[in-house]
């Protein structure tokens, strides 16, 4: 698409919205957490919910000292394909980079639960490296008759079940360049 403003039918979060709510998702893990962390991005779309989230987390430390030590991992999880169907969930991890994961408190970081395949098919993966523990968060989570019910341990916000992009979401690789979550229109699907 050329003209972005006239796919997108209208801002469901705006940005400003997104980073109020990340300073209280940082507050919440940062409170729990049993130690080192080791920080999870689920890429592509988890990348500026990510991004985001360590930049408060850094800021909370500068702040009021409240010390957590971050390694940053990146995992390339893909399940949407060419459209809006999911054509089986497929983890870019070798069995070398998955030992990294054992003995490890873990922080998987995503930017939305759609059925929740992905998330589920990531988590039995990383429990055959045994990590110390797995907490999961996730920006978004779609109300959906398709969830397999599966529910991240701290979640930005639930939303209806309507198409989104922006935020690292994308549709067919477009919008993720937007700073808003969006609904897409139906005319561009
Ligand atoms: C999207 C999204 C989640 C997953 C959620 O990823 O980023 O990872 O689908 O869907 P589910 O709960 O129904 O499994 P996608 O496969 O589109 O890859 P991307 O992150 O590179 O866009
Ligand atoms: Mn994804
Ligand atoms: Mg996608």
């Amino acid at each position: 698409p050329d003209h972005y403003e006239e796919d997108v039918s209208s801002i469901l979060i705006p940005h400003g919205v997104i980073m109020d709510r990340i300073k209280k998702l940082a507050r919440m893990i940062v409170d729990d957490s049993p130690g080192p962390l080791v920080v999870c991005c689920v890429l592509k779309g988890g990348h500026q919910y990510f991004a985001d989230l360590v930049d408060e987390i850094k800021k909370l430390r500068r702040i009021n000292g409240t010390s957590v030590q971050l390694s940053l991992e990146f995992i390339r999880v893909k399940s949407y394909m060419n459209d809006t169907s999911s054509g089986g969930v497929k983890i870019s991890l070798t069995d070398a980079e998955l030992q990294e994961f054992k003995g490890k408190n873990l922080l998987i970081v995503e930017d939305i639960i759609d059925t929740g395949a992905t998330m589920v098919k990531l988590l039995d993966r990383l429990a055959l490296v045994e990590p110390k523990s797995v907490r999961v968060t996730s920006l978004l989570i779609k109300k959906t008759p398709r969830s397999n019910g599966y529910i991240p341990d701290y979640v930005g916000f639930a939303i209806p079940d309507a198409f989104v992009v922006g935020y690292a979401l994308d549709y067919n690789e477009y919008f993720r360049d937007l700073d808003h979550i969006c609904v897409i229109s139906v005319s561009c699907i």
